[in-house]
Parts: structure tokens; sequence; C-alpha cells
């Protein structure tokens, strides 16, 4: 997720530019750039930091002009650098352009650009857009870029200028969100409305394989053909703060319904035209990957529940056996970690302490680290033999959603990657699997779909004041997540447990105004957590269950959550939703701020 905006009118440009920017900030903030058509060159600016690093250097330079374009950054490919900031521009300096997505051919179209004599500056896959429209010199910029959309394969929301063109900026979209604004005399083009909120409240929103050429008076959408298409003008209702959480009430809610758009992403371009999972980016060797004799799994809170499923996930699919540790605990009891072992850390931030803490001690007994995280040359990034980046975005909300959804998507498709080296599992599942991975997105809109609902069956919890979350199997750190999340936004006493451990113990607290939640979808082992579900029914409480579509056996509930059938593990992606829409209407029943839960932080970076 990066932050593109576009600006074309008499007012100065880095008034506008830099503001919009700002705005966009929560769509990254690593590094930012503007490149400003001036009379009869383009200057380009960019810098690693924040907008307001950026602005601090433009401060006294001359930030006028025709035309501009800005962008700020969440790395996706290439350290977040002043190289790697964007605006990227050609050979000759005359094209510049601005870039949110990821081009998943870059490699290729990059090799055949040096081939023909192109030379690159940066580590980013935008760049091959400046090379390819310099050779497009004599063709009509709105034309070039249309041919570039033509070849660039992935997600693109683009906005490029050129020098010889200093009335127009043009700009494309698919599967990266674009809007232009229109105002009086002048016309600007984001990734998001509040980049021009304050200054029109008309939008036209650019569809999927659609190219836009702004000039100051107007915009054209053409198809990649070429033809052109009526736009659609709306006005914009919202204030500021609504529209900086796209509509929604808070940045956790805006968050967990993106989460079909972050696990489309973090998918996009790991599974080749033959459905096999492609994993390049690991850069481990395949021998290594077969001597591997054991797996740890090291993460804290939210991330911890991912490196839960994960042992699931790798102990089912590959026979490698997987342990898993809190980080926090890791050094403190002596673990068994020699030369054959790999050592995944799994952390949104990759600065969590306690885990680069125990990674470091796992590295220098010689084992092979793996960094799962969400930032891009983030300490654990860098320090890591190998990284596997979830690809969610910036998530502002405190509380986990998108990040924890995708890193369960890039576990499994780790889990999968390593049968297919180890070839430990029968191709044929390993490709159905796969498939059914490459259905999570639209699986998971479904289930967000069901958010009045599950605001409806939690009207009446404001008070409650124990919840248990039970499941087992890949069930069990759904859980887990669900428990974590509820206490952590709003304050209720909230236990994970393996359903079949109630008996030993804990079933002694359930009694009316109890609210137990078992989630039960793992074939393994579903009725068997039916039937544990059964026996708490039996004692009191109100019981919710979710389970897939079409199972039976739940007539003792008080509420069943349908989910959108799936295979055993891969469920879980669309099982934790509910949990986290759940733990959302019951933090918002009851006033708290779910974007700030009290006495926590973001990133945790003490012991
Ligand atoms: C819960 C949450 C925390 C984090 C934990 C680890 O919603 O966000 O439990 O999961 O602090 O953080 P990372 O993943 O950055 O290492």
């Amino acid at each position: 997720m990066c932050g593109i905006v576009g600006y074309i009118g008499p007012r100065p440009m880095g008034e506008i530019l830099l503001p919009g920017l700002a705005r966009l900030e929560y769509r990254g903030y690593d590094s930012a750039g503007l490149a400003l058509h001036q009379g009869d060159k383009l200057t380009v600016s960019k810098r690693a930091g924040r907008i307001a690093d950026l602005a601090e250097q433009l401060a006294d330079l001359d930030t006028g002009g025709h035309l501009g374009i800005g962008h700020t950054r969440w790395a996706t490919h290439g350290a977040p650098n002043g190289t790697n900031a964007h605006p990227h521009t050609d050979c000759t300096g005359d094209v510049a352009a601005v870039h949110n997505g990821i081009i998943e051919n870059w490699a290729e179209l990059k090799r055949e650009l040096i081939g023909r004599g192109h030379e690159f500056t940066s580590d980013t896959d935008t760049e091959v857009v400046g090379h390819l429209i310099e050779e497009m010199a004599d063709v009509p910029l709105d034309e070039a870029v249309r041919r570039v959309m033509q070849s660039a394969q992935g997600a693109l929301a683009l906005a490029v200028i050129r020098r010889s063109d200093p009335e127009m900026i043009v700009a494309a979209r698919r599967h990266s969100p674009l809007v232009v604004g229109r105002g009086e005399g002048e016309m600007f083009v984001a990734s998001d409305i509040p980049a021009f909120l304050e200054h029109t409240r008309n939008m036209i929103v650019i569809d999927d394989d659609r190219v836009v050429a702004i000039t100051a008076d107007g915009a054209t959408i053409t198809n990649l053909e070429g033809e052109e298409i009526p736009a659609v003008e709306r006005t914009i209702e919202w204030d500021l703060d609504a529209a900086e959480k796209g509509g929604y009430e808070s940045f956790m809610l805006k968050e967990i319904h993106e989460q079909p758009q972050a696990i489309a992403d973090t998918l996009r371009g790991r599974i080749d035209e033959s459905g096999r999972v492609r994993l390049h980016e690991l850069e481990l060797d395949d021998r290594l990957l077969r001597a591997i004799d054991k797996v740890f799994v090291i993460a804290c809170g939210t991330s911890y529940h991912a490196a839960m499923m994960a042992k699931y996930a790798i102990e089912r699919w590959t026979r490698i056996p997987v342990e898993i540790d809190i980080a926090s605990e890791f050094r403190y009891r002596d673990p068994v970690v020699d030369p054959r072992t790999l050592v995944i850390g799994i952390s949104q931030s990759g600065e969590t302490l306690d885990t680069l803490a125990a990674v470091r001690y796992a590295a220098a007994q010689g084992a092979t680290l793996l960094g799962v995280t969400n930032v891009v040359d983030s300490a654990l990034a860098r320090e890591s033999d190998a990284v596997l980046y979830t690809r969610a975005g910036p998530e502002i909300g405190v509380a986990a959603t998108k990040t924890f959804t995708t890193q369960l998507v890039a576990m499994q498709l780790l889990g999968l990657y390593l049968a297919q080296v180890r070839a430990s599992m029968d191709p044929g599942a390993i490709e159905y699997h796969i498939r059914q991975l490459n259905e999570l997105p639209v699986a998971v809109s479904q289930v967000v779909g069901s958010s009045d609902e599950i605001k409806k069956m939690t009207e009446r919890w404001a008070d409650v004041r124990d919840f248990f979350f039970l499941g087992r199997s890949g069930d069990f750190p759904v859980a887990m997540e669900g428990a974590l999340k509820l206490k952590e936004i709003a304050y209720v006493r909230a236990e994970g447990f393996a359903a079949g451990e109630m008996k030993h113990g804990p079933i002694a607290l359930i009694e009316d105004g109890v609210v137990v939640i078992g989630v039960a979808t793992d074939t393994h082992v579903k009725a068997k957590t039916l039937s544990n579900m059964a026996e708490m029914a039996a004692r009191g409480g109100e019981m919710v269950i979710l389970r897939e579509e079409g199972d039976d056996g739940t007539d003792f509930a008080d509420h069943v959550i349908t989910l959108p059938e799936g295979p055993d593990l891969i469920c879980t992606v669309t099982a934790v939703v509910p949990l986290q829409l759940l733990a959302y209407h019951v933090a918002n029943a009851k006033g708290l701020d779910v974007d700030k839960p009290r006495n926590l932080a973001k990133t945790v970076t003490v012991e």
C-alpha cells in the first residue's frame, strides 16, 4: 500500500501535493517524493522518512510549476531509502512515474529493458514504467500508459508525467484504488479522497483497467483499447475524518474490511500459472529446505497465534516436527537449535524486541532464520537469512487484524511450498489447497459482510464479564486470537482454550451469564468440539458456534455463525474475521476507543 497524488492547476504544486500526501500517510510513510513539471524540465525531490521531512527539504526550493505528482511509500520491493522512494524516472529524466501496487513481472521487464540498454538506479518494480515509456517518445502519453498497462501484470495505480507534455497527467488503475477530483480550472488524482477533499467534493472513481488523461479542464477515461468510457461524477458527503477512515467509524473497522484486498496482495505473484507456489524471493536453497529436520516458530501476541497455526500447517503438510515458542520465553529454556533447524520469526512490525532477541539467539546457534513481517527492511527482515513479506499495508489500529490474516496466508503458502520442495504431499492435494487459498479473498469478503448480523448478536453483551473461546486443532489458534482481540479492545476477561481441555477444570466456571464461543471447522475434530460445546450448554451460558455451510449438530447453540466451506486450516482465515468483528462491536457498544486501547503500543520495543 502506498499513496499517490497528482495536481494540475494554477496553485503552487507544493502547497497542494505535500498536504495531500500527508493525508495519505495512513497508506505508507517510509519515504516520499514529488516530481514537478517546471517549464522545460521535470524536477524530482525525494527522500527516506515522512512527508514532514520532505516538506522540510523543499522549504526553500521552488515548488511551483504546471503540474506535479507525489508519492508516500510503504515498501514492497527494495529497501525504504531515498533511492527507492518514488517518483521514478527513465534514463533521460523526461518521464516520472509514481505507483501503488506490485508489478508481478517486473524482473522480466527489467531484464528486457537492460538488454535494450536502459540503466536502472533503484531496486523497485516501479522503475520499469519510466523506461517503458521512454521507448515510446513519439506515442501520446495516454497511449503509452495504456501499453504499459497491457505489458505489466499485477496491481497498478499509476500517475505519470512527461516533459514533452506540460498540460497532462496520465493515471491508470488495476486492483489499486484511484480517484480523480474535479475543481474549478484544476484537477486532482489520488489513491484516496482525503488527498484533495479540502479543495473539491466532486469525485470520479476510476475502475480497473482504465487509463485517465487529466488536464486542468477535465478528465478523459479510456479502456486499454483506447475506447472512451463516460465518467460518472459523484459528490463526496464525508468530512475529512470520515474520509481518512474510508467512511468507517474507526481504522480497525476499515482494516477488517481491507482484509480481502490484503490477502489478495499477499497471494499475488506467489502462485504461478501451473498452480504451484512460487516463493523465489526466499532465496533459500531447495537443498537446505530438504535438509531441515526441525522448525521453530517464534512470535508474540497475535503473531504467536499465527505461529500456532503454522505448526499445524507445516507438520500436517510436510511432516517436519515444529515447535512454537512465545518469544519472551524462548531464550530462557535452553532450546535445542542447530544448523539443520529452520527458525521462523513472525512479527508484523519486525521490531518487537522479544522476537528479535529470540531469533538472534537462535541464529547464534547456527539456525537458518526466516523472517515473516509486514515491514520491508525492518530489523527482523534485515537480520534474517530470508524474508517472506505479508503485504497488508500499514495497520493504524493498535489491534492486529489484517496483518494477522495475511500472516496466516503467508504461513500457509510457506507450508505448501515446503511440501512442494520436499515432495511430502500429493501434488493433487497441494494444487487443491492452493486453489482454495486463491478463493480466500472472496470467502473473507463474504464473512466481512456479516458485520451487522454480528453486531445484532453482541447487542446485549456490553455487560458480560466472562467469555470463553474454544477450538481444537487449527481452530484452537483462532479461538486464542478471538479471546485476545476481545480482551485488548473491550477490556473483558476472555479466555481461549483447547475445547477438549475445558473438562479438566475450567468448565467449573461455566454458569448463566457467561458467553462461550466455539470454532468448529477442522474436519478431524469438529464433532468433538461440538460435543464439548454441548457439555458447556448443559451448564448454562450463552452458546455461539462458528461452523461451515452445510454442517449441522448445533441445535443447542443460541447463535450460529456460518462460514463459507473451505479446507481445514485454510478455513481458519475466514473463521477469525467474525471474532474480530465480535470484539469490535462489543468494544464499540461500550463506547471504547478501539483504535487506541489503553495500556497498549503498536510496536513493543521493550523486554
Ligand atoms: C494484538 C497485537 C499484539 C502483537 C504483538 C506482536 O492485537 O497486535 O499482540 O501481535 O505485540 O507484535 P508484532 O507482530 O509486531 O511482533
